[in-house]
């Protein structure tokens, strides 16, 4: 069998059904909304990874720093012959994991992006022979079938992409993840923290403009897949701090009155000039609040890293 072993999920069509489905109930509801899986095709993958380069986008970095300094610790507490990784994209900074991780045999990336997942796939199996990926598309969302693969195993979510659910979406997830726990295993959690709103409004509005490219992606999206007219031009890229929930809200916001066309829904969308769709929210969390909704979910926080600055935490949970 080849070392890189790539398996859909989903059926081809399941995509377009759930877009279908997401799209409408998205844009007919009050206020509208996208759900944020929809923005990693190709074309989004790419720009998330300019994302992560911008001086302004602090978490990749800081995440980065936890994994170099803690690797060791992270390896000899979980002790897993499999790592599973949800949202692994380019799997750049997986790579201390599976440096440190020395009975390791196998590596589960689970991801949307089949060009993220491939690419990053190709690249691993050729810079270390005698590990086995297995790579899966499909949506961390839905309920999860891993392979049968040798155990402890570790479960990674990195990147603080948890914070990209909204709270009762999260809770399901953590039970759902729970679930594909035994005794002896674990889960690698990345969560971004609360902090100064400058640092983290600049995070989600960088001065290149790339995370606004970012934002707009999703409308290219729906023009090419449900042959929608989206004019990415005649809206504005807006991030905002919600000190209540504790989140950014990143939204698209109407320059003028205009109607969308998105005919494989068979939908004629009226936006008001200024009126505003939400395309993703990213939870920011502290340490209390995350130990509680772990323990919700039947998991026993037992390790917690940050970076210097305490900007990002990884942590480490087991089941109770
Ligand atoms: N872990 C990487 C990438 C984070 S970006 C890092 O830390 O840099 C979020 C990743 O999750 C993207 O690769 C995206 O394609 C993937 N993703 C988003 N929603 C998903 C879902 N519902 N199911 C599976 N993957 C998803
Ligand atoms: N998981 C990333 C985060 O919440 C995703 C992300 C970064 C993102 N920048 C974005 C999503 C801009 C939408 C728009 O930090």
């Amino acid at each position: 069998m080849s070392p890189l072993q790539v398996t859909r999920t989903l059926p081809e069509d399941a995509t377009d059904a759930a877009l279908r489905a997401d799209v409408h109930d998205g844009l007919t509801s009050v206020p509208k909304t996208l759900p944020p899986k929809w923005f990693y095709d190709a074309r989004g993958s790419e720009l998330f990874e300019e994302i992560t380069a911008l001086p302004e986008y602090y978490p990749t970095r800081a995440e980065r720093e936890i994994l170099a300094a803690r690797a060791g610790e992270i390896a000899a507490a979980a002790g897993a012959r499999t790592l599973v990784e949800l949202g692994s994209g380019s799997s750049e900074k997986t790579r201390y994991l599976l440096d440190a991780l020395t009975d390791l045999t196998t590596y589960v990336p689970v991801d949307v992006s089949e060009s993220a997942l491939t690419q990053a796939g190709q690249a691993l199996v050729e810079a270390r022979p005698g590990l086995c990926v297995h790579a899966l598309i499909a949506d961390f969302t839905a309920r999860l079938k891993l392979p049968d693969t040798p155990g402890p195993r570790l479960v990674a979510f990195l990147g603080g992409t948890i914070g990209n659910l909204l709270p009762a979406e999260r809770a399901g997830f953590l039970a759902s993840v729970r679930g594909l726990l035994s005794p002896g295993d674990a889960l690698l959690l990345g969560t971004d923290l609360v902090k100064d709103e400058s640092v983290l409004v600049r995070a989600y509005d960088d001065a290149a403009g790339v995370t606004a490219e970012f934002n707009k992606n999703v409308l290219a999206v729906v023009n090419r897949e449900l042959g929608a007219d989206f004019d990415a031009d005649a809206f504005d890229h807006v991030a905002l701090w919600d000190a209540t929930n504790e989140w950014i809200e990143m939204r698209l916001r109407s320059r003028t009155a205009q109607t969308v066309k998105i005919p494989a829904v068979d939908l004629a969308v009226d936006f008001a000039a200024g009126e505003e769709l939400r395309t993703e929210v990213s939870a920011k969390f502290r340490k209390e609040g995350i130990t509680a909704e772990l323990a919700a979910a039947g998991l026993e926080l037992t390790h917690w890293w940050t970076d210097a600055q305490g900007r990002f935490a990884l942590s480490l949970s087991t089941v109770r």
